[in-house]
């Protein structure tokens, strides 16, 4: 028989995204609701470490739905990938009298948590909290969409200047890893082109899309390009290799970077935090543990922590050949 769950705590680890603040809430209040006690714990594994917590009621965690960020800091702990430092963490939650933890973060989050889990037999839940929906187990990361729509404002801006003055630019998105902000905003914004890592496209590519392009009498365009991309050329060499090898471009370039990241979170990620932090707390108060909850047919469901992990957030083939026939 597992252990009654009576004290859960809530941290937020790995890169911030919009909605991380919505699912806090939702923990803490499902843990109102079913009469149990909450604890936030502050910078992530950091926090947990040092023993940083906090303990939260339904009311305080009221006005936050609506913010982008996380109210309990986020961090990337190198201790907590220590023995040692998993050992203090655990200590910590004993004198605490927690009996079971949910992480809102990426697959380096999980992984912490999952070893924790093994090591010391803590209940564990996570939630993915990433703007890059790059985990395995969820059609959507909390803040992915919000992210798609501050980049798809951005390059809606970044047009109306590009077409004043016959410009290409090339427009940087987040997706260290992978495409999926770049393939669906280049689709939403009418990108030319969009570079994402998971296809070798090659530069010859880009130059046919770009002569294509201006035969077909287009003045200016815009090229998304995913920080990571396979191309093999960062965004400012892309620039040069335009400048250098085709004529009559007036190229610009533009890292959205780190503003993709904040905001008010969109209606879509606030109800998707609101369910995934009751279907967490729910779960461990069934007695599960070392899953993470995720939204799969736009219904939330338990996928174990280690598939979580080692699985890989398939880029949809169907976007990209829209994207290729939204280009002619
Ligand atoms: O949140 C994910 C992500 O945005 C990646 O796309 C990006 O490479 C990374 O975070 C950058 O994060 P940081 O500046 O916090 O290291």
């Amino acid at each position: 028989m597992p252990k009654a769950i009576k004290k859960v705590a809530v941290l937020t680890s790995g890169g911030d995204s919009p909605g991380m603040n919505a699912a806090i809430r939702s923990v803490v209040r499902t843990c109102a609701y079913h009469d149990i006690e909450c604890v936030g714990v502050y910078r992530g594994y950091e926090g947990l470490i040092e023993g940083d917590f906090k303990s939260m009621d339904a009311r305080s965690v009221k006005g936050i739905i609506n913010k982008g960020g996380t109210i309990l800091k986020s961090a990337r702990s190198k201790e907590f990938r220590t023995v040692e430092g998993r050992q203090k963490a655990f200590k910590q939650l004993t004198k605490a009298e927690i009996d079971g933890l949910v992480v809102v973060g990426g697959d380096g989050s999980f992984t912490g948590a999952l070893i924790f889990n093994q090591e010391f037999d803590f209940p564990v839940m996570g939630i993915p909290g990433t703007i890059d929906n790059d985990i395995y187990g969820t059609s959507h990361t909390l803040g992915f969409d919000t992210a798609l729509n501050t980049v798809v404002d951005a390059i809606d801006k970044i047009r109306d200047t590009a077409s004043s003055h016959n410009r290409l630019f090339f427009v940087e998105v987040m997706g260290r890893d992978v495409g999926h902000i770049a393939l669906n905003t280049g689709i939403a914004g009418g990108a030319e082109e969009i570079l994402i890592p998971e296809e070798d496209l090659g530069l010859d590519r880009l130059v046919d899309s770009l002569n294509r392009s201006r035969k077909s009498g287009k003045t200016s365009s815009i090229v998304i390009v995913a920080e990571g991309d396979k191309i093999g050329k960062n965004i400012f060499e892309l620039k040069d290799y335009v400048d250098e090898n085709m004529e009559g471009y007036d190229v610009r370039v533009s890292v959205l970077g780190h503003m993709q990241r904040g905001g008010a979170p969109s209606c879509f990620d606030r109800v998707l935090a609101s369910r995934m932090g009751v279907k967490a707390v729910e779960s461990l108060l069934e007695g599960e543990t070392n899953y993470m909850v995720g939204l799969l047919d736009n219904k939330v469901e338990l996928t174990p922590l280690e598939k979580a992990i080692k699985g890989k957030s398939k880029i949809n083939l169907e976007l990209l050949r829209v994207s290729d026939i939204m280009s002619t």
